[in-house]
């Protein structure tokens, strides 16, 4: 390659690296990191901080902590912490530069041309394609002729045109190369929209050549359902056949499934979302209880009857990724699906799933209906009623295998046993646990102390099958403060500086090294302002960069809301700085010890003499602040 070129284009990086900084800090400066994070979990103000429970790991106790002041946020208990872009990174797996475009977006800041990195462009080709394609699909529904036979399916099917367009449903054409031929007008490449799923190369076996330059539409005469994020970017589709499509008549012919879905893309993966969300996420945050369905027309038919904290999963099984999804965005799950849970093996590890997420559990009975669709169109009050009025998983569990399964043979014994022990056993709560362990021993017709025996026993192999998520609740040693930082974080609690609490200890009287610079920066800036008491915040903006951490670190730190009294934070401040010169003279002493071991060894008794001196001022000054 050309040096001069290399050259060139590193300056030329070097510029939009360097106006992407400014950027960053532009953009970081006009959003607040608490608006941004209460629009994934509930926050509580806890003094000058906000708390919540961490959506990065599994816990009871709210240990993540958000500071308004320093606009970063930290987990006491698994350690993750950051500001608004590793927040948005981490929660919604996106990268840097579409975490900056979205926040751009939110405070209105004109982002300066970007220099893609040949990922971010794919990336962006394939968001192009499916954008263009949901466009292409819903004005095929709503105003083509074409899309008269996918109309009357939804009119069938109850679904108004206001619901559909909502959640922009879309109608792909019979025929093989529309999608196709839309895009190739439009001077699209054939091998991007085949990445995107769009279409299919057809097998090169036979001489035939075909139109469509060797690939067909994947959805025909499909209703299409766009697959997106919480951005709304479209990061796939779901396709159901229009096709008259009933099994009974089934004749042993290879027939089309009545649903497709997009292939894996770099941008979509069907098990890491859940359809409807993007359009329901406001409400279940709002009612903080999710209704989760399986299919598609679930959510439709849900929503239309007036519920419209609804999602579908897509099929049975509840995945890892959708479980921790849905954990973010409500504290309780409304599970309204047709399948047996406790009698579908992967349907109870999705019910399993969200109880270790930490998610509260109730099940929809849906009597003789055939799903959660067809009781919402034909009774919408009574399906309201139903999920208003839905069980605990537990009582759920132990009637559904109770029903299955004879409870007096010892057979029914056995097998209701294998299934309700290990679901009984992991209950946190030990008298939820006790009530169940009696309401199964009822069931099974034995003696309550047995069946608590048999619990116990499944209990202990339990935790090699939580982990890895058990293992974060009993990591509390980051929350252990040392005095130092204890003190600092007091410090700063105050809005003002004042003079009279910079003598309390001197910078050397810190073992940690960040804490000795950060005491020093402060004493000496304060001593330099002309004013008696600056605001803190003011004063901090002139913060050296590899102090900021620490600093940040400070601000995170839960201090009392009691010392927000400035008296007692006083007292506090006092008493802590002495506890931080007793530790310091303790240090200090046994460094002396050693030198003094030294000295003796060597016979020096020069340096013993000076040594003991020292030794004695220490000590008379450790006495008194005793
Ligand atoms: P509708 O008539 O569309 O309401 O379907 P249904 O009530 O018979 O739904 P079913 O219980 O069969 O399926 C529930 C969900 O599972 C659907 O909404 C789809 O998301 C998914 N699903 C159903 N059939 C298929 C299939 O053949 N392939 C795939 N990939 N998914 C399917
Ligand atoms: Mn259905």
């Amino acid at each position: 390659m050309d040096p001069s070129f290399t050259k060139v284009s590193s300056v030329a990086k070097a510029m939009a690296d360097r106006s992407a900084g400014r950027q960053v800090d532009e953009v970081k400066s006009k959003v607040d990191l608490v608006e941004v994070i209460s629009a994934y979990l509930p926050l509580k103000k806890a003094g000058r901080n906000y708390a919540g429970l961490c959506p990065f790991h599994t816990e009871k106790t709210p240990s993540f902590m958000v500071s308004p002041d320093r606009q970063v946020w930290k987990c006491f208990g698994c350690g993750e912490n950051g500001d608004v872009f590793t927040f948005l990174e981490k929660i919604e797996g996106w990268e840097f530069r579409e975490t900056l475009q979205e926040l751009a977006k939110k405070a209105g800041v004109k982002l300066a041309a970007f220099r893609p990195t040949d990922r971010d462009r794919d990336r962006d080709k394939l968001f192009a394609v499916n954008s263009l394609a949901e466009k292409f699909y819903s004005h095929l529904l709503n105003k083509h002729p074409a899309g008269e036979v996918a109309r009357k399916y939804l009119a069938k099917r109850g679904i108004p045109q206001t619901l559909w367009e909502k959640f922009g449903l879309g109608y792909a054409p019979s025929g093989w190369d529309n999608t196709l031929n839309f895009f190739a007008k439009r001077g699209f490449n054939l091998a991007d929209l085949a990445t995107a799923g769009l279409v299919i190369a057809r097998s090169t076996s036979g001489a035939r050549t075909w139109p469509g330059g060797g690939f067909y539409d994947r959805f025909r005469e499909r209703l299409i359902f766009p697959l997106k994020d919480s951005r709304g970017s479209v990061l796939g589709f779901s396709g159901r056949t229009l096709r008259p499509f009933d099994s009974a008549q089934d004749s042993g012919q290879v027939r089309e499934p009545k649903y497709i879905n997009s292939p894996e893309t770099p941008i979509f993966n069907k098990g890491s979302l859940l359809f409807g969300l993007d359009v329901t996420r406001k409400a279940i945050r709002d009612k903080n209880e999710a209704i989760l369905v399986e299919g598609e027309f679930d959510v439709l038919s849900a929503y239309k009857a007036g519920l419209e904290n609804v999602v579908a999963s897509k099929g049975t099984a509840l995945t890892q990724k959708q479980a921790v999804i849905l954990s973010r965005v409500a504290e309780s799950v409304v599970v309204c699906f047709d399948t047996d849970l406790a009698g579908d093996a992967a349907a109870r590890r999705g019910i399993e799933l969200l109880d270790i997420s930490g998610v509260g559990i109730k099940v929809v009975r849906l009597g003789n209906y055939k799903d959660p669709d067809e009781f919402a169109q034909s009774d919408p009050a009574g399906f309201k009623e139903a999920v208003g009025s839905s069980a605990n998983v537990y009582d759920y569990f132990i009637e559904s295998a109770s029903a299955r399964y004879d409870g007096r043979t010892s057979l029914g014994k056995k097998k209701i046993g294998q299934e309700i022990l290990p679901i009984i056993s992991k209950i946190s709560d030990d008298l939820v646990k006790a009530h169940y362990i009696s309401q199964l021993a009822k069931v099974l017709d034995l003696e309550t102390s047995l069946v608590a025996a048999a619990v116990e026993k499944k209990q202990s192999n339990l935790y090699s099958m939580l982990s890895p998520e058990s293992k974060s609740d009993s990591s509390n040693k980051t929350n252990i403060l040392n005095l130092e930082e204890y003190f600092l974080a007091l410090f700063v609690f105050q809005d003002e500086a004042t003079f009279s609490f910079l003598k309390l200890v001197e910078p050397s009287d810190f073992g940690s090294e960040e804490a000795a610079d950060f005491w020093k920066w402060v004493r000496d800036i304060i001593k330099d302002s002309k004013l008696k008491s600056k605001s803190l915040k003011r004063l901090l903006i002139g913060l050296p960069k590899n102090l900021s951490g620490f600093v940040d670190n400070l601000y995170l730190v839960n201090i009392s809301p009691a010392f927000a009294d400035k008296e007692l934070c006083a007292q506090e401040l006092v008493k802590t700085a002495r506890r931080i010169k007793q530790e310091s003279c303790k240090r200090r002493l046994s460094a002396i010890s050693k030198k003094i071991k030294l000295a003796q060894s060597k016979k020096d008794e020069a340096q013993l003499s000076v040594l003991s001196k020292q030794f004695d001022v220490i000590s008379k000054n450790l006495k008194e602040l005793i």
